[in-house]
């Protein structure tokens, strides 16, 4: 619901610069570009939604700074690809990267690479992760399918940027390739690529790297940015052989293998793919009806790129007026639902606050009581106690856990204390309860050391309910004391 949402909006982002740019005299530049949400990724990345689109193996995993890779592991293959094709071929991909690994860079393997690709093939359909984890070892299980070309296809139609730590001619030197095939023979590692014409550019143990491609029909251009330095790495002409549209995006590696050598880890920070083609739509609509879709589709194609009068221009903007409409009618109930359960839990935190008002309130009474002082200075000590306590468990919780261990011993034994002065008076099944609470939160202090917060508060509410058997306690002394 919400993720359809999100795209009939992205729809309308998308629609609605196309009114203003046919309303105006001039196209705009940044009016042509559009964000494509389900093929990028930027930091901190939420894994359980970008698995739906992207599809990962071999050593690579979201995690919440970046996409890994690989680690500097020997023979182990990165695997990232999206599962839907981009429905243009005039985008621009940036990404964001991280090779670490050995100054020297001899010592990583001749054959470790990571790579770009775009390619005619759903790659994620195709690659068997099965069948590669039962081979003897990932190298075999690789190339049992094909997977040869540094963790991705030696066979394939598309193109893609190469990045090894060898050269054409195998000297040790970061370089990166243009690559392209067309699905009628087979590149190997080695020999096709690194290209002769690659470009050396170090781009290892670096701050920031982006690296920038620009693809279009007949023309795919990089440049790389290396901690604030732009150089350009391949301008390609592709007249004979044009990029075609409906290829996916996807990211593959391999670690290498070599005995004695080091690999670097790699990992990526950020994808960025903007179309730029005003007439296509870059990315399937997912959740959209066949008939918003060709509604959608219409709208971009290429009878509504020019406006023949004022009639057509206003017709489209009803068409897009009436598409705002409906996204907001179906947003509305999704809305609502999300205002009453705010509301909820702002209602949950008011009396959360008044609680602890309440109770700190009682704690400054109990203490300050100069009947309760009279009666001698056994309970007013043990008062200022706990509060010295829980005011020190406060501090206490946000340092290691052993210090709260110590100081979480010192509380249970004062409120043993407390339990047994009470207990004389009267039995009290309240306070063994609470003994036994902090016993059991003693061993999740040990279990779990960040889980702070939720002692905190435990911690609080134990305390309201000796605060309130103390307040008891009182009235009843005071009974007794007037009796
Ligand atoms: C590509 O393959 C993946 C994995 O099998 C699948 O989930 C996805 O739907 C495929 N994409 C298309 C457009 O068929
Ligand atoms: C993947 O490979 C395994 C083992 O070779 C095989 O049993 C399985 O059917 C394959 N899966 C697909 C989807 O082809």
């Amino acid at each position: 619901m919400a993720r359809r949402s999100a795209l009939a909006l992205a729809w309308i982002c998308l629609a609605l610069p196309r009114c203003i740019r046919a309303a105006g005299k001039h196209a705009h530049k940044e009016y042509q570009q559009v964000a494509l949400p389900h093929h990028s990724f930027s930091i901190p990345l939420e894994y359980s939604s970008l698995l739906g689109d992207w599809m990962l193996s071999g050593a690579s995993i979201f995690e919440r700074q970046r996409l890994l890779l690989h680690p500097g592991v020997l023979e182990r293959q990165g695997f990232a690809w999206t599962k839907r094709p981009l429905q243009t071929n005039n985008f621009e991909v940036k990404f964001g990267f991280r090779v670490s690994g050995s100054a020297d860079i001899s010592k990583a393997p001749q054959d470790q690479s990571f790579s770009f690709w775009f390619v005619r093939e759903n790659v994620s359909d195709h690659f068997n992760e099965t069948r590669m984890i039962r081979a003897p070892s990932w190298t075999e299980g690789l190339k049992e399918q094909g997977y040869t070309l540094g963790g991705s296809q030696a066979l394939f139609e598309g193109v893609g940027a190469v990045f090894s730590t060898v050269t054409a001619d195998k000297k040790p030197n970061a370089a990166i390739s243009f690559v392209s095939n067309d699905k009628h023979q087979s590149l190997s590692y080695g020999v096709d690529v690194p290209a002769a014409s690659a470009k050396v550019i170090d781009f290892r143990n670096k701050k920031e790297v982006e690296f920038n491609l620009r693809v279009q029909p007949t023309l795919v251009q990089a440049s790389i940015t290396v901690d604030g330095t732009t150089q350009e790495c391949f301008s390609v002409d592709r007249k004979g052989f044009p990029v075609k549209a409906g290829g996916y995006i996807g990211f593959t590696a391999w670690s290498g293998a070599g005995e004695g050598k080091v690999p670097d880890s790699v990992s990526l920070t950020k994808v960025e793919v903007v179309n730029f083609d005003d007439e296509a739509i870059g990315e399937d609509v997912v959740g959209a009806s066949a008939a918003e879709i060709s509604e959608y589709t219409a709208m971009m194609s290429s009878d509504s790129r020019h406006f023949q009068d004022q009639k057509s221009q206003t017709d489209h903007l009803a068409r897009v007026t009436k598409m705002l409409s409906s996204h907001l009618n179906e947003v509305k109930p999704a809305y609502d639902v999300m205002a009453f359960q705010m509301s909820g839990m702002m209602d949950s935190l008011h009396k959360l606050d008044r609680d602890c008002r309440i109770l700190s309130k009682e704690l400054r009474l109990l203490a300050s009581d100069p009947k309760a002082r009279k009666r001698g200075p056994k309970r007013p000590s043990n008062l200022q106690e706990l509060k010295g306590h829980v005011v020190g468990l406060r501090r206490l919780l946000d340092k290691e856990a052993s210090a709260h261990m110590h100081k979480l011993e010192a509380v249970q034994k004062n409120l043993n204390d407390v339990k047994q002065q009470t207990d004389k008076a009267s039995g009290s099944s309240m306070l063994g309860r609470i003994v036994d609470q902090t016993r059991t939160l003693e061993q999740s202090v040990v279990a779990k050391s960040s889980q702070s917060t939720w002692m905190l508060f435990i911690l609080v509410v134990s305390v309201v309910v000796i605060g309130a058997l103390m307040w008891n306690r009182m009235q009843y002394y005071e009974r007794k004391h007037f009796i």
